[in-house]
């Protein structure tokens, strides 16, 4: 046999043994379309075309992914449902508890998850016991992201607390620069609205407040400060702002139309995917008053019952592809985020990844580790939307007062 012969069956083999017992379509619902999230959807798509299954796309824009659950039970309820669909937090337990979601214990304990993963997120992704979702990354959202370029040129100084904000903020303003990049979207004004109550009420305050929903809480005085502190920043937002993508906002700061942004490490996906070098072309810094506590948003993917045996191997690959080190590797450098998976090595992630890692441990053992409301991972969806609503109606209304809020807000709290 000729030595090229040789090789050719060699591979034939190799590709033989790297094949799945049986190659299935493993559809996808998610939402990651701008240029970072999509680099990242790319590597999972990769990892499973390698096992030789097909990848099915099913996408949904709409940052925040409110559009795309609202997709997903029309598509679950007529009985289509896809192998797999990105959802997070206390919705997991929700889908779960209708019955549609499918066990992947056999990987999980094959793989031994239980000691790979922080306890928070085990817990989250296991429904009566057995995981039913496989979880991706670490966001952060307490972030303010900054064009160092354009403060150099303003005179501008990067702030550490609120007062230094509104100084930053005012010298940007003065310098007709649009101070702050901002989406005016429901899911992007409730994001900024958690990262203020976190830098004005402290991580005591923004877990009684808005993860156990505490009337009193709600209602008082510290709610007073961070809605009025809240509504001092919309002056030094666009008028261009209403209905504005996150990503377009994360652009204008890219492009130095504008000096910051609040928003979550997926921004600095954005940044990233635009070329632009962290401390260089952007720096990222904690936002005022939050630079020990961390508001956390984890990624996972929810599996569903399928009823074809290709495709639930398929399914049980994308979750073991899903928690290996590779891909927690690949797909968080590209999004922003960092891995879920505990013990990973960090040195190929930036300083922003490595101060997010080390806080995130911080963060746990001071209970200063919070779960965002407006990325689904604090409360039922029900209140999660009602409270977008007051949110977004007091930051758009010349009227509104702090007490008419919050009193819409106990409300909102009470959403069924
Ligand atoms: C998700 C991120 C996503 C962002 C913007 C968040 O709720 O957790 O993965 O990049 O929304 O769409």
């Amino acid at each position: 046999m000729k030595v090229h012969h040789l090789a050719m069956l060699a591979v034939v083999c190799l590709q033989a043994l790297a094949a799945p017992a049986r190659a299935g379509e493993i559809e996808v619902l998610h939402w990651w379309i701008s240029g970072g999230e999509a680099r990242a959807a790319q590597a999972l798509k990769a990892s499973m075309q390698a096992k030789g299954h097909t990848w099915k796309d099913f996408v949904v824009a709409g940052g925040g992914g409110d559009s795309a659950i609202t997709v997903l039970k029309s598509r679950v309820l007529s009985g289509n449902a896809p192998a797999a669909a990105q959802i997070k937090g206390p919705s997991l337990q929700a889908w779960a508890s209708t019955g549609v979601l499918a066990s992947i214990n056999d990987v999980a304990k094959a793989e031994h998850w239980d000691e790979l993963l922080p306890k928070v997120v085990s817990e989250q992704m296991k429904f009566k016991g057995d995981y039913i979702a496989v979880p991706v990354n670490v966001h952060r959202v307490n972030w303010l992201w900054l064009n160092p370029a354009v403060f150099a040129r303003t005179g501008a100084k990067p702030p550490s607390n609120w007062d230094e904000f509104f100084i930053a903020a005012e010298t940007l303003k003065k310098a007709g620069v649009i101070a702050l990049a901002h989406g005016g979207q429901t899911w992007q004004d409730l994001t900024l609205f958690e990262t203020v109550a976190l830098g004005v009420g402290g991580p005591e305050f923004y877990r009684k407040a808005l993860v156990q929903l505490n009337p009193a809480e709600l209602s008082g005085a510290t709610m007073e400060a961070v809605l009025s502190t809240f509504k001092r920043i919309k002056p030094y937002t666009d008028k261009n702002s209403p209905g504005r993508d996150w990503n377009l906002a994360t652009a204008m700061v890219i492009k130095g139309e504008a000096g910051m942004q609040f928003m979550g490490d997926w921004a600095k996906g954005e940044f990233l995917a635009a070329g632009s070098l962290p401390g260089k072309g952007f720096i990222c810094t904690p936002a005022p008053g939050s630079a020990k506590a961390f508001i956390y948003v984890i990624d996972s993917f929810a599996m569903f019952k399928l009823k074809n045996p290709a495709n639930t191997v398929a399914q049980k690959d994308l979750a073991s592809a899903v928690m290996s080190p590779e891909f927690q590797e690949v797909f968080n450098l590209n999004k922003g985020s960092i891995p879920v998976r505990m013990g990973q090595k960090m040195d190929k992630f930036d300083d922003c990844a490595k101060a997010s890692a080390l806080d995130f441990t911080a963060a746990a053992k001071s209970a200063a580790l919070l779960p965002s409301v407006a990325n689904g991972m604090a409360v039922s969806s029900a209140v999660e939307g009602a409270i977008k609503e007051v949110v977004s109606q007091f930051w758009n209304s010349d009227r509104m007062t702090p007490a008419e809020a919050m009193q819409k807000m106990v409300s909102a709290a009470k959403a069924r």
